[in-house]
């Protein structure tokens, strides 16, 4: 059950599996020591000093074993639900395995999961987030596309009166449309890759606005987006209308198109879905959505806002909460979404969380590291229709309708019109899979079961 085609793997120097294997891999955790090593000199309580100190030892460790190449070993039982999961990969298939030669996907996740292992066998620190810092420090410090968004998007959104039926759905249309792009190129500041980025950049990067949308559009190298459209028009006349988010990063761009399928119908239902504990830097967990929602309607992030920009954000939180209080939208967190495992195994090691999808009208895809893990992380040629690099996420019965919604940050590019487009970019602008300046949205009809 697997793809015809090389999984990538940390010794291909071609590959950014090579330089995130070396490089940054190991630049990650130095700061998660440091981080954690700042907690360690605010505390006061010997119990709690030692025991920290024991989780920094840990991640000395595997800062050894990450930078000396060691063999992957099995993760010690924790009690987490995906304890299970992670040793039966490792048995069954990367015995003996180490950090460069295993898949660079497995290598990367399993580094994640010794670095959560480091606090979770803790007496006192199991829920520690050596990236919460860094997580709301950033978006402290996004002011500008955070008000951009909040104050243009604060008032629910109506139609113009006198409109005909055919208006309204185009206006919806181009709404849509608007909303998914601000949610696609969110996604280019993960914070895994910002280590080198200046502010100045990252405010390019996330810089939002009309003309911005329809230059970038042409970004858009595998681009699907005129039938992700005949989809979710068809949704409000469902009487389900569930569409599912699988999260990536703990930015807030994406809770505007969900706020506006919500608000327009067009969905009824929304299932958020996120991680159970730290991981890939910035994705998103329980205490980050609960921390982003609640910031916005009580806290004093930005000192400099006026009070009509801070109205706008208390506004847009209160209306969010109530959405999750009334079942409208729904947060998760499944234990296999922080496995090695790619989603090829998806229905077979996770089949309750399969037939969960399955029942949606539609699952979105956010990001990079999903995107890999749905393709499998593999040299598919780019050529390849994105229903054959998902394998058994589009042909198992009972596949939901997928959409891939990235910013390419790695190797795999699957799904464009001809394997020419990348060739040729490959000659003219090395780096290009890597940069965050291209994309990809694409989409599978699924399978009905
Ligand atoms: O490929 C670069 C990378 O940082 C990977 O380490 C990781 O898979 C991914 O991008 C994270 O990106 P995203 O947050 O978009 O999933
Ligand atoms: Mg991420």
């Amino acid at each position: 059950n697997n793809p015809p085609w090389p999984a990538y793997r940390g010794y291909h120097e071609y590959s950014f599996a090579y330089a995130t294997m070396g490089v940054r891999l190991p630049t990650i955790l130095g700061k998660a020591i440091e981080d954690t090593i700042r907690t360690l000199n605010e505390q006061s309580v010997e119990d709690k000093i030692v025991d920290l100190v024991q989780c920094i030892e840990r991640m000395d460790n595997l800062m050894t074993d990450l930078s000396g190449n060691a063999k992957l070993r099995p993760i010690i039982d924790d009690g987490e639900g995906d304890v299970a999961l992670w040793n039966k990969e490792i048995a069954k298939y990367f015995q003996g395995k180490d950090f460069m030669n295993a898949p660079w996907l497995f290598a990367e996740a399993y580094k994640y999961r010794r670095l959560h292992e480091a606090f979770s066998i803790s007496k006192y620190w199991k829920d520690y987030d050596v990236f919460y810092r860094q997580k709301c420090d950033t978006f402290s410090r996004s002011s500008d596309a955070v008000f951009e968004l909040s104050m243009r998007f604060v008032e629910p959104f109506t139609h113009l009166p006198n409109l005909t039926d055919a208006e309204m759905l185009e206006a919806e249309r181009l709404m849509f449309l608007e909303l998914t792009q601000v949610c696609l190129w969110g996604n280019s500041t993960d914070l895994s890759l910002l280590i080198n980025m200046t502010e100045e950049q990252i405010k390019s990067l996330q810089s939002t606005g009309g003309d911005h949308l329809a230059a970038t559009e042409k970004n858009i190298l595998g681009n699907h987006l005129p039938q992700l459209w005949e989809t979710v028009k068809e949704l409000r006349d469902k009487t389900g209308g569930r569409i599912d988010f699988v999260l990536d990063n703990a930015g807030f761009e994406l809770t505007f198109l969900a706020d506006f399928l919500i608000q327009t119908g067009l969905a009824k239902q929304i299932y958020f879905h996120g991680k159970r504990y730290p991981w890939f830097v910035s994705d998103v967990t329980k205490n980050d959505w609960e921390w982003l929602l609640n910031m916005m309607v009580h806290g004093h992030l930005f000192p400099k806002a006026t009070e009509q920009e801070r109205e706008s954000l208390r506004r847009l939180g209160e209306r969010w909460k109530q959405y999750e209080r009334d079942g409208k939208w729904v947060y998760e967190q499944h234990a296999f979404w922080c496995t090695g495992y790619t989603f090829w195994d998806l229905h077979s090691e996770a089949p309750d969380l399969f037939l969960h999808l399955s029942r949606s009208d539609l699952v979105y895809f956010k990001g990079d590291l999903n995107h890999r893990k749905l393709t499998y992380d593999c040299a598919a040629p780019a050529s390849t229709p994105f229903e054959v690099a998902i394998g058994p996420m589009a042909s198992a019965s009972g596949a939901p309708k997928i959409c891939s919604l990235r910013t390419i940050k790695s190797d795999v590019v699957v799904g464009l019109e001809s394997d020419e487009i990348a060739e040729r970019l490959d000659k003219e602008e090395p780096g290009w899979k890597i940069s965050g300046k291209y994309a990809i949205v694409l989409l599978s009809e699924g399978r009905p079961g």
